[in-house]
């Protein structure tokens, strides 16, 4: 079945929501519960999700005792855990790859069938799998599954090639449990990684520079019961600031760390939009008419991410002048435009820049949501357009949005789910 919304645009919308919790801190965080033996890993803030479902269900098939109530989730291991991964799950979300470290160090052998996730490129794993070469694993591919093993990891210098958050993840999860220290020089600094330090100091490890691009990691034998709060989403929260500027709206989004986005805040306040940052809440107030043209592109953190880049987009094809959009760090991330084409938007594409000349409105139309962001940007543009829009494969979107309708209902959104045949 085809899940899909359709949205009424034209209206500001306006009103003050609370930001989710970070899948993509959860994520790893959930994953590195699979280093502990006999005890408990509690999390707190926790998003209500579909990838976080399958995480839960992942950790399950390995053995953990996993409880999700509300946006708590307790996840209990034991002594014992299994070290295969099921092909099913692994396929529905590239974030399984994150067991593959923790796993590893525990248990000396992880089998990991090669990831899926959205489609906005190749995304391969070579980073983490050299990684753990250097720490002492064997790797070998054998019919699409990574089987790696080891008699025990040893810490190293291990120099990354591009700070890659999820390879940043998995090494310093595996490092944790290995004998001696590891440095990672050229780690990723987004605040999802410093969220999975506080956990896993919580559970005893010893580690050093998280948020800068060298981490020092000393490994050590045992953990224990450990229990973090999972930081708010900066790409959500990013999201419903610019579906209020998108509608020349006044949104407050509440309990964040505008810090998280400042490069965003940076670029808004370019395109001339009026923002108020202060006491962990943010507001944008309308100003769309006056909405100015911008160029950006997307780095890794502190710089542009590359999970707001789509939603910028859609906003862009309505700002005066012409804007262009580098996106740096995924080579095909720009399906949603011609989805946003679709709907009367003035894009070009040359390879990895996207031109957009800026149009006076957009037209409502059917469109596809080819991956979770894309699905975003595309809500946005209809939330801009007099009349129906309807967003297909809405279950990308429903991946990382806790209840995107809901949302958007209550800043006065006229939004609808339904189902159809795909
Ligand atoms: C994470 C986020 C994702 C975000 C991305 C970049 C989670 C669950 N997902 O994904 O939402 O878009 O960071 O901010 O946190 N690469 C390699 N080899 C590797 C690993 C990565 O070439 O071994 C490349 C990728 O193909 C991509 C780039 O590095 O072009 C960035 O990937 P990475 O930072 O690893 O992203 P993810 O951890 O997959």
């Amino acid at each position: 079945m085809d899940e899909m919304l359709k949205v009424v645009g034209g209206k500001p919308l306006r009103g003050e929501i609370k930001a989710q919790g970070s899948k993509n801190a959860a994520l790893p965080v959930m994953a590195a519960s699979l280093l502990l033996r006999d005890a408990t890993l509690e999390l707190d803030n926790v998003p209500n999700l579909k990838d976080i479902s399958t995480m839960s269900d992942l950790l399950r098939v390995l053995g953990a005792t996993v409880n999700f109530q509300g946006n708590r989730i307790s996840i209990k291991i034991g002594d014992q855990l299994s070290s295969e991964t099921p092909g099913a799950l692994v396929q529905k979300m590239r974030a399984s790859s994150l067991v593959l470290g923790p796993l590893l160090a525990r248990q000396g052998r992880a089998v990991l069938p090669l990831p899926g996730g959205c489609s906005i490129g190749s995304r391969p794993i070579d980073l983490h799998l050299k990684g753990l070469v250097k720490m002492g694993a064997t790797i070998d591919l054998v019919h699409g599954a990574v089987h790696a093993t080891t008699k025990g990891l040893s810490g190293c210098r291990i120099y990354l090639d591009f700070p890659s958050v999820g390879a940043t993840e998995n090494l310093l999860m595996a490092a944790v449990l290995a004998k001696g220290e590891t440095v990672l020089e050229n780690a990723a600094r987004e605040p999802e990684i410093v969220n999975l330090v506080d956990c896993l100091r919580s559970m005893g490890a010893e580690i050093d520079g998280e948020g800068t691009g060298v981490l020092r990691i000393k490994g050590r034998s045992e953990l224990n019961d450990a229990s973090v709060r999972i930081i708010p989403d900066r790409i959500a929260a990013c999201t419903y600031l610019l579906a209020g500027v998108i509608t020349d709206g006044n949104v407050t989004v509440n309990d964040v760390i505008p810090q998280h986005f400042d490069s965003l805040l940076a670029k808004l306040e370019e395109a001339s939009v009026d923002i108020e940052s202060k006491d962990g809440k943010v507001t944008v107030f309308p100003s769309r008419d006056k909405l100015k043209a911008i160029s950006m592109k997307t780095l890794p953190y502190p710089g542009f991410p590359t999970d707001v880049q789509p939603q910028l987009m859609s906003v862009l094809c309505l700002a005066e002048g012409t804007s262009v959009i580098k996106e740096s760090i995924f080579e095909s991330r720009f399906l949603h435009a011609s989805e946003l084409k679709k709907m009367g938007a003035n894009i070009e594409l040359q390879g990895n820049t996207a031109i957009i000349s800026g149009a006076s409105k957009l037209n409502c139309a059917d469109v596809v949501a080819t991956d979770l962001r894309a699905g975003a940007a595309l809500v946005l543009a209809g939330l801009a357009t007099e009349g129906e829009t309807v967003v297909h494969s809405m279950s990308h979107v429903d991946r990382g949005y806790e209840c995107i309708e809901g949302v958007l209902s209550s800043l006065g959104a006229q939004v609808k789910r339904f189902e159809g045949e795909d």
